[in-house]
């Protein structure tokens, strides 16, 4: 199965994916994820990447497309996967049809979490997400077990850099101007799926599947 996981920031993408992924045995590919591995690391890429992040801004189109090139690569990805916050622009999306295309494949469903600007706020600010595994608690809404302490693998929790309300407010600006447009792009081909992300977590994790069939 190859999904896309769609929506704002903050929307539950990658929350819900982690749950999906534990089901479908399939990877989560995660570009917020991968780049933030990146500047870890030090790359060049992660570098380029730091201020367009930390300013809430999109990394450019080239960089995210050659870097998922590579990932979709990867032997993991052959059984399927579910793309969690990419593609973002349209030249995005129509970069990984010619990439689906040159393997003969095409994506499944498009599936996209609709959350209020408000509660998306709420949700960011009061994010921790976990150094090693990038699993996201909330001091609220989610909270780890133990304080600073993520409860999948035990791993430090941290602030995101980007997760301020006014980074936030960047984040969504982007979203209406240069992501909301992908979700037309698919629908004309009847594949993509639209699901409240307001409620309980798990509440949320049942109408997807739900939405999946
Ligand atoms: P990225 O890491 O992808 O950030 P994002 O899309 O802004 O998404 P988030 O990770 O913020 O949210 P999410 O929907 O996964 O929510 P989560 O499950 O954590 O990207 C970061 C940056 O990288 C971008 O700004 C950009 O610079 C760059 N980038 C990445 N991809 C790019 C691309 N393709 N092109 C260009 N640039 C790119 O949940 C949020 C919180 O809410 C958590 O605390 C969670 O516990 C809580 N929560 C979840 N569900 C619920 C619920 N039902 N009720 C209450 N709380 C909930």
């Amino acid at each position: 199965m190859r999904l896309i996981f769609f929506g704002p920031p903050g929307a539950g993408k990658g929350t819900q994916a982690k749950r999906l992924i534990a089901e479908l045995d399939i990877p989560q590919i995660s570009t917020g994820d991968i780049l933030r591995q990146h500047r870890r690391a030090g790359t060049p890429l992660g570098v380029e990447a730091q201020g367009y992040m930390d300013n809430g801004k999109l990394v450019p189109d080239d960089l995210i497309i050659a870097m998922v090139g590579e990932r979709l690569a990867e032997d993991d990805a052959g059984v399927g996967y579910i793309l969690d916050g990419f593609p973002r622009t349209v030249p995005q999306a129509v970069a990984l049809d010619g990439l689906l295309k040159q393997r003969g494949q095409s994506i499944d469903r498009v599936l996209v979490l609709r959350v209020p600007d408000t509660n998306i706020i709420a949700r960011v600010v009061g994010r921790r997400v976990c150094k090693s595994c990038g699993n996201a608690h909330h001091v609220e809404f989610n909270p780890p077990k133990v304080d600073g302490v993520c409860d999948l693998d035990g791993g430090e929790l941290y602030q995101r850099a980007d997760d301020t309300e006014a980074k936030v407010r960047v984040r969504l600006d982007e979203y209406t101007h240069n992501t909301a447009p992908v979700a037309a792009y698919y629908e004309q081909r009847g594949i993509v799926r639209e699901i409240a992300g307001v409620g309980l977590i798990d509440d949320v994790f049942g109408r997807l599947k739900g939405a999946l069939g």
